[in-house]
């Protein structure tokens, strides 16, 4: 039976998250069920229909070079030597989310942790909590990327530093993972593409982030992401737009101990405004918005 272990509960600004046994574990991948397998290969066959045109080509193309296949599940012992090769990075099993300051220490340590159990087929479309399918399709392919692979490690570092400093300071590095690794977008010579792994993982929000007329679409600009709250419960209100990985890692290099000072300061932007200051590259008319409040 794949079910997770849950051993305890963690109160964030993301509200309560459970937070599973810290240590890594041993992919079983002899005790995926046949369930398991189709319920991978559906939501891969899926996404793998939607995705070009959608998702940065980087993306696709790594997916391949992992050779990820609508087969089987992808045993993590076969994707590390060819990530490790790559980029230096490597995959370790986890039972789920961690408890932050593990999560970044293996980040800065270039090891991604990769739940290992998969959603049931009742929860296809939707689940609250990262899962196999999210954590292996969504985040693992740009790791093959340099660029975005030393962004990652940086980002860890930055995570353990931020930790030590106050609470704001990790909630402004929180905003900006979620606005660039998990919603990121990108624009190219072919277009705006998708590059976050919380978009290419979720059908519905792979063609709602380009296609929707109802989310601001905005140019990338660190401290005003720093600041800019979100959701978790629905779809994104803002999405923020990148030029290149090279942008993202070069505007984080900076030490930011002055710029968590400064927003300290701000107050925060809730995730459906736009400002005087943005570039924005598409103003959103918010159809179909909740009206409650953001976290
Ligand atoms: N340069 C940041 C710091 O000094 C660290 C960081 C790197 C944060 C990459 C986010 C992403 O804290
Ligand atoms: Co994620």
């Amino acid at each position: 039976m794949n079910s997770p272990r849950r051993v305890q509960h963690q109160q964030t600004d993301r509200g309560t998250i459970p937070v599973y046994a810290t240590g890594v574990v041993e992919q079983p991948w002899d005790t995926y069920t046949k369930t398991d397998h189709q319920v991978w290969g559906q939501l891969f066959a899926r996404q793998r229909e939607v995705l070009p045109g959608r998702a940065c080509q980087e993306f696709l193309d790594s997916q391949n070079a992992l050779q990820m296949t609508a087969e089987a599940i992808p045993k993590f012992s076969d994707l590390n030597p060819i990530l490790k090769a790559t980029t230096g990075w490597e995959l370790v099993g986890v039972e789920g989310l961690l408890p932050e300051f593990t999560f970044f220490e293996h980040l800065a340590n270039r090891r991604f942790p990769v739940t290992w159990w998969i959603r049931a087929p009742e929860h296809i479309d939707y689940i609250s909590e990262p899962d196999l399918f999210h954590d292996l399709f969504g985040h693992v392919p740009l790791l093959m990327n340099p660029i975005f692979a030393d962004y990652m490690e940086a980002y860890g570092r930055g995570a353990m530093k931020a930790h030590g400093i106050n609470e704001q300071a990790l909630l402004n590095l929180t905003r900006l993972y979620w606005y660039t690794v998990e919603f990121g977008l990108i624009q190219t010579a072919a277009g705006l593409r998708i590059y976050g792994s919380g978009i290419v993982s979720s059908k519905g929000e792979s063609i709602y982030c380009l296609e929707s007329d109802a989310p601001n679409r905005i140019g990338f600009d660190l401290e005003r992401i720093m600041s800019t709250q979100y959701r978790i419960d629905t779809f994104q209100q803002s999405y923020f737009v990148i030029n290149d990985f090279e942008q993202l890692f070069e505007a984080t290099r900076p030490d930011f101990a002055p710029i968590y000072d400064r927003l300290a300061d701000r107050s925060s932007i809730p995730a459906r405004e736009t400002l005087e200051s943005d570039r924005v590259l598409h103003r959103g008319t918010r159809e179909g918005f909740s009206t409650d409040a953001d976290t």
